[in-house]
């Protein structure tokens, strides 16, 4: 694999002279940037950064003779996004009760209709795997051009063990197929499927006792899901889930505080989960429980976008010392976008997060979200070199203000030149 020399970066974002898993409260503001810098890659990995006035982009080039050059002048370069939380393997788009959605129906009553979920279970079970592998791979590949480099992708529109096994083989696929890093959650809890209606906790053993040693016969998931909220799972029930996940080695990465305070985060720390998302309805007592835990809470900016839901405390959470990270929640239902650009934007505009900030809850904090932070989300030296190329902009404010475009110009994965617009 040949060496990497990006030269004369108008502004290399998200450093890290002595990385680490997360950033907390006030590291998140102070992610550094360096202006006027170089970037080495060699073997796909990042092996060295600076600026530009100490000589050592010359020596470099001296050194290797099979370096490729490029200039990044009047650009940004700052670690490809890691999107910690999508559904983007889905049978069908759900338009029509988007429109249903604009005349006034909630998410529960469409829920409560057979909608939602339940609508894209319905698909699920009708689309082939090749066909459900096909359109998710374009969706990948809409992401990549956007800057994404790693994302976790959830299973959960399946509700029967054939389904979701299919789900999950189709995300085994996408992984060896694509340079972007992906991590598989099984969500078999993700509704109550109509045949057990009335009965949801034989559907909770259903996957407690078949999808579960199934999932993890074939190798088929990093994590475990649940959507423990209002009207879908209770807190017992994912209580059960997550012991019958644990015993079998999979951390939990749990749906929690969408619509209630439903006592997700808790039964989600209880468990070690690696990350608690959505969280909406957060109050006093559950940013004290996350004090005190390895859970990073995960908002989905998109999602409460575009279902008009409150948004998450993510200002009073960095004020209080959190980490926080922010992911698409890329779904048909409640956020048909991966656009991670348009999150960093959301982050600032609706959450008031700063440009530092949003950057270190779109990378760093997301890589931690999904196990990924020792290898990716940050410019520091050792690290997988997953990194984003900007067109000409003064800096890295000009991200989440010049909101609704792709900004984007190459994004680097592995070390190799990925994407090209
Ligand atoms: O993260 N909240 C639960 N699950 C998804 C929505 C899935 C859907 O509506 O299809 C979410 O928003
Ligand atoms: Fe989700």
């Amino acid at each position: 694999m040949s060496a990497l020399l990006i030269e004369d970066i108008h502004e290399l974002a998200g450093i890290e002279s002595d990385p680490r898993l997360m950033l907390a409260g006030k590291q998140m503001t102070d992610f550094a940037s360096i202006s006027n810098a170089f970037l080495f890659i060699n073997e796909g990995k990042i092996t060295a950064f600076g600026s530009m006035e100490n000589g050592k982009a010359d020596k470099i080039k001296q050194q290797y003779n099979d370096i490729e050059v490029l200039s990044a002048k009047d650009r940004l370069v700052f670690p490809a996004f890691c999107d910690a939380h999508t559904h983007l393997v889905y049978a069908a788009s759900r338009e029509l009760e988007y429109v249903d959605k604009i005349k006034g129906l909630s998410y529960e009553e469409i829920a409560r209709r057979g909608g939602g979920i339940l609508n894209s279970a319905r698909r699920m079970q009708q689309v082939s795997e090749e066909e459900l592998y096909l359109s998710a791979a374009a969706r990948l590949d809409e992401i990549m051009a956007m800057g994404t480099g790693a994302v976790e992708i959830k299973s959960g529109y399946g509700l029967t063990t054939e389904s979701e096994l299919k789900m999950l083989r189709v995300i085994r696929r996408l992984k060896s197929d694509f340079p972007i890093e992906i991590k598989a959650t099984f969500l078999g809890a993700h509704a109550v499927p109509p045949e057990y209606k009335g009965r949801q906790s034989d559907y909770v053993d259903l996957v407690i006792n078949e999808m579960i040693p199934m999932v993890v016969a074939e190798d088929l998931a990093d994590y475990i899901d649940v959507f423990c909220d209002k009207g879908f799972f209770t807190v017992e029930d994912t209580d059960r889930i997550l012991n019958a996940g644990m015993k079998y080695g999979l951390r939990p990465k749990i749906h929690a505080n969408e619509l209630a305070r439903s006592g997700g985060i808790q039964v989600g720390v209880k468990y070690n989960a690696l990350s608690v998302d959505h969280l909406e309805y957060t109050g006093d007592e559950e940013i004290e429980v996350l004090k005190n835990s390895e859970t990073m809470p995960v908002i989905l900016p998109g999602a409460a976008f575009f279902l008009n839901m409150p948004y998450a405390p993510a200002r009073k959470m960095i004020e209080e010392g959190l980490p926080v990270a922010m992911a698409s929640d890329f779904n048909p239902g409640s956020s048909p976008s991966g656009n991670m650009q348009l999150i960093l934007s959301m982050a600032s505009i609706l959450y008031r997060l700063t440009p530092s900030e949003g950057l270190a809850a779109t990378t760093i904090n997301g890589a931690y979200a999904m196990g990924l932070s020792e290898e990716l989300g940050s410019i520091a030296v050792g690290k997988t070199a997953n990194l984003c190329i900007t067109k000409p902009m003064p800096g890295l404010a000009f991200m989440p203000y010049y909101y609704g475009t792709n900004k984007i110009e190459k994004v680097i994965l592995k070390g190799k030149i990925s994407v090209e617009l």
